[in-house]
């Protein structure tokens, strides 16, 4: 079993989008029995909070299955269990290395390094961009799948 944790700041917007759109590709490949996607925070500014509306609405227009998710904040047992912890901006990857025991600060990775490029997931909380957030992970989750599977 291999498992991939999607990390942002609140874990309300981006990182449960990735979550549950990952999930679709995995059930898609019949992958569930291999492929674990959880998501979680950086901050603990929203833990037990659900995911934005907007994100819910944007995954709802794009027939993307919704999971029933609350947010939580990245432990050490997480980093510890994951293969792959994939942050959404710079910001992400600066607070993941810091949070990270050494020995697992190789699995953190920022979003769009599957396509060799430092853009970022921009965070939709203050303009609701949610179909930007979409487009921008339905971009890269595919490649990350197929990192997982190899
Ligand atoms: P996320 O968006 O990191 O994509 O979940 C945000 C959620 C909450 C806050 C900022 C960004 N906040 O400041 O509470």
């Amino acid at each position: 079993m291999k498992k991939v944790i999607f990390v942002c700041l609140g874990n309300i917007c981006r990182s449960p989008m990735a979550e549950m759109m990952m999930k679709q590709l995995v059930e898609q490949q019949g992958l569930d029995s291999e492929i674990k996607v959880e998501s979680r925070a950086t901050s603990t500014y929203e833990i037990g909070n659900s995911p934005h509306l907007g994100a819910i609405a944007e995954l709802k227009k794009q027939n993307v299955p919704i999971v029933r998710h609350t947010a939580q904040q990245i432990t050490s047992q997480d980093f510890d269990s994951a293969d792959l912890i994939i942050g959404m901006d710079k910001q992400n990857i600066v607070d993941l290395k810091q949070m990270a025991p050494a020995a697992d600060e190789s699995k953190i990775h920022m979003a769009y390094e599957a396509l060799n490029s430092n853009a970022v997931i921009e965070d939709p909380w203050y303009d609701h961009k949610f179909n930007r957030t979409y487009h921008q992970l339905a971009e890269v989750l595919p490649i990350w799948l197929e990192k997982l599977k190899s």
